[in-house]
């Protein structure tokens, strides 16, 4: 995918990763520890920092992504917290070509699998995940609250301001996709450059359909990581958490903390 090609150096810029450990790690910690989670698979870890906060908490985890270049700051980004955990290239559609194990946990986070346009691709990529995952293994997903952008036409996000740059957001609304255009402003250099990438208007009730047609059960909806209810009209991110095993799924998906212990 282009966007990523160019835009990997300057991802780590974009995102205030301190901030976002801050909010995710104990959401991780806690549900890992509830479902005795060992091994975790990053299927989008883009440049590789979840990788190393799980390698960091105890956890062994991998991480894989489609683009090289993301890949290559993972790298760089492991060696310079003193961690060493395999990176491999592959899409999200083709895991178990790439793999040979399972894990005790997938995510798939940051807005990732939205980049997916079509239900058929989507259903690929989720039944991939579930293939790799053990029994009773857990799959997290985080995506923009697409029900609440369609609805709001929303066009502006701040996301980061940086001494010297400046990035945010502007949306273009169409019938099927959402584009989203970084705007990255170098205010020294007086200069700006504009990257621009696909997204799916994913909605969560077909969301919840394709992963429970993949066989995923018992989803729990979160609009944050400090396990808040997700709220279709009110949440900027939906995260679902979901179970690959027998367990029957809540009837209402809004419900949250249901069925995974
Ligand atoms: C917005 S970044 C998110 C990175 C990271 N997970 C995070 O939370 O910051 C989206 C990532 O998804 C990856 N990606 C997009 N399509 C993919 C696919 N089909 N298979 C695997 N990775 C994909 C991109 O290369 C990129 O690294």
């Amino acid at each position: 995918m282009r966007f990523y090609e160019e835009f990997a150096e300057k991802y780590d810029r974009l995102v205030s990763w301190e901030n976002r450990f801050k909010r995710e790690s104990g959401f991780y910690q806690k549900l890992f520890s509830e479902n005795k989670v060992r091994t975790v698979l990053d299927c989008a870890c883009g440049t590789g920092q979840h990788v190393i906060m799980f390698n960091q908490m105890g956890y062994k985890a991998k991480g894989s992504d489609l683009s090289p270049a993301m890949l290559r700051k993972a790298k760089i980004n492991s060696k310079a917290h003193g961690v060493n955990p395999e990176f491999i290239i592959s899409d999200f559609r083709d895991l178990t070509r790439n793999f040979d194990e399972k894990f005790d946990a997938i995510i798939c986070v940051g807005n990732s699998l939205p980049h997916l346009l079509s239900d058929k691709d989507l259903t690929k990529a989720l039944r991939e995940m579930y293939r790799l995952l053990n029994n009773n293994g857990i799959l997290v997903l985080q995506q923009r609250n697409y029900d609440r952008l369609v609805k709001t036409q929303m066009r502006f996000f701040p996301v980061s301001m940086r001494e010297d740059e400046v990035f945010f957001y502007v949306l273009d609304y169409f019938p099927k996709k959402i584009v989203f255009n970084v705007v990255d402003l170098e205010t020294k250099a007086k200069a700006f450059k504009v990257y621009s990438t696909e997204y799916n208007p994913l909605r969560k009730d077909n969301l919840i359909k394709l992963l429970r047609k993949v066989g995923f059960r018992g989803m729990n909806l979160y609009e944050d990581f400090q396990f808040k209810k997700y709220d279709t009209d009110e949440s900027d991110d939906l995260i679902v958490v979901c179970k690959k095993g027998t367990v029957k799924s809540s009837v209402d998906d809004n419900a949250p903390n249901d069925i995974l212990a």
